[in-house]
């Protein structure tokens, strides 16, 4: 991987109008976009424009066509066996209330969640509880504050028929043994969802391997555009989930009273969609299939070492996750005692540039039950380089230096 080859693929890396260049660590909320991506977008809206699945001319034959790759694209890149097991949506959020929506839960079933758990991953399960009735269990955590498959084993009560986790933590950066869980709960009979957001743009995914029942993530962390979002579904389980979203294009026929649902995906994927979403989205797996995730993954490891190195004597610095960074992927996350972490996310901008993120990044669940009122996170990808990281560190030195 030639980092600095693939920097040129990215506007936002070129220097605008003397504009100090951007160094941005703030790529698990969002990732920048290469210009394949860009132009993929440009494209249908400068060669189509047009409907897909609808109309009979030409454009809107060549939007279906396209539309049908970026699906046969997303199946192959994920390792699903059919591309009909791919729905669009508009993130991975969409996909998760789509699964709580449709699965046939009852009163007393269970659902299992960790303690790390996105929002996204956390209210439509609380949702249900209110309107249904189903129990929410929060998996307790082990001695190291981490995942610990002995007591994950022991939660799976027969009451559990869905264990939905975040496969890699937006927190942490920890990956969950997502094999070893599926495992131990397809033995109790319980389905597991997988929250991929965080791991589909940095890992090697093969759902069939996994035997995961669901796996929900976005385009929009992984270069695609905003508003692009996938959940994929063994065909068996999404054949039996109750429509969602339903309207236009869902349904093959209707009666003032009545309507026949069309075979999933469609079911699923209600009104117009995001063609120009789905054609960058289709672009932007093609971008990264082509770098390949062992290189990516190995590059973020080296620039996490640097920053957990580099940061160790930072005073009063708190690492949230295990000391190695091996184990948190591309993820820096902290907080120094005494500093807001806002102030400190404000200044790295103010002072060089540096976009992270800061607050309870959507786990506030976590945040409140360790009384820990926010952190700032920095968070890597494969354009990142070491010169960068160096400059973060050098200023957030800066920054402890002067608070
Ligand atoms: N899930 C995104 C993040 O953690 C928004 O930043």
């Amino acid at each position: 991987m030639n980092v600095s080859e693939l920097r040129q693929d990215f506007p936002l890396f070129q220097a605008q109008n003397g504009k100090k260049q951007v160094i941005y660590l703030d790529n698990a909320c969002m990732s920048l976009r290469p210009r394949p991506v860009i132009e993929a977008v440009t494209r249908y809206y400068t060669d189509y424009s047009a409907c897909s699945g609808r109309s009979m001319h030409k454009l809107a034959a060549a939007v279906t066509a396209e539309v049908d790759e970026v699906r046969t694209l997303t199946a192959k890149f994920i390792g699903a066996a059919h591309k009909e097991e791919i729905i669009f949506t508009r993130n991975t959020t969409e996909a998760i209330n789509l699964v709580a929506h449709s699965l046939d839960l009852k009163a007393g079933d269970a659902v299992l969640v960790t303690g790390k758990e996105h929002n996204s991953n956390l209210i439509p399960w609380q949702m249900l509880v209110k309107q249904k009735g189903i129990q929410l269990l929060v998996l307790p955590e082990g001695s190291d504050g981490q995942f610990d498959q002995a007591i994950f084993e022991q939660s799976l009560t027969p009451q559990v028929r869905l264990v939905s986790f975040g496969y890699s933590s937006n927190l942490d950066g920890v990956t969950l043994p997502a094999e070893s869980i599926i495992k131990a709960a397809h033995k109790k009979g319980a389905w597991v969802l997988l929250d991929a957001a965080q791991a589909a743009p940095h890992r090697k995914i093969n759902v069939r391997a996994l035997d995961v029942d669901f796996l929900a993530f976005s385009g929009h962390k992984m270069l695609g555009p905003s508003g692009t979002g996938v959940l994929y579904g063994k065909a068996k389980l999404l054949d039996q989930l109750a429509p969602f979203l339903v309207g236009g294009d869902t349904v093959a026929s209707s009666t003032y009273d009545s309507c026949e649902f069309l075979p999933v995906p469609e079911r699923f994927e209600a009104g117009l969609q995001d063609y120009a979403g789905l054609f960058g989205l289709g672009a932007a797996l093609q971008y990264l299939s082509a770098i390949g995730f062992d290189a990516i993954q190995k590059h973020e490891t080296l620039l996490n070492q640097q920053i957990s190195e580099g940061a160790r004597d930072v005073e009063g610095l708190h690492l949230f996750g295990p000391a190695d960074p091996a184990r948190r992927g591309g993820i820096f996350t902290f907080f120094i005692d005494g500093i807001d972490s806002h102030r400190i996310a404000l200044m790295l901008d103010q002072m060089a540039n540096v976009c992270v993120r800061s607050g309870q990044h959507c786990v506030h669940s976590w945040f409140n039950a360790h009384h820990i009122q926010g952190s700032v996170r920095a968070s890597t990808y494969f354009y990142n380089t070491p010169e960068e990281i160096d400059l973060f560190l050098q200023n957030l030195k800066k920054i402890r230096k002067v608070l």
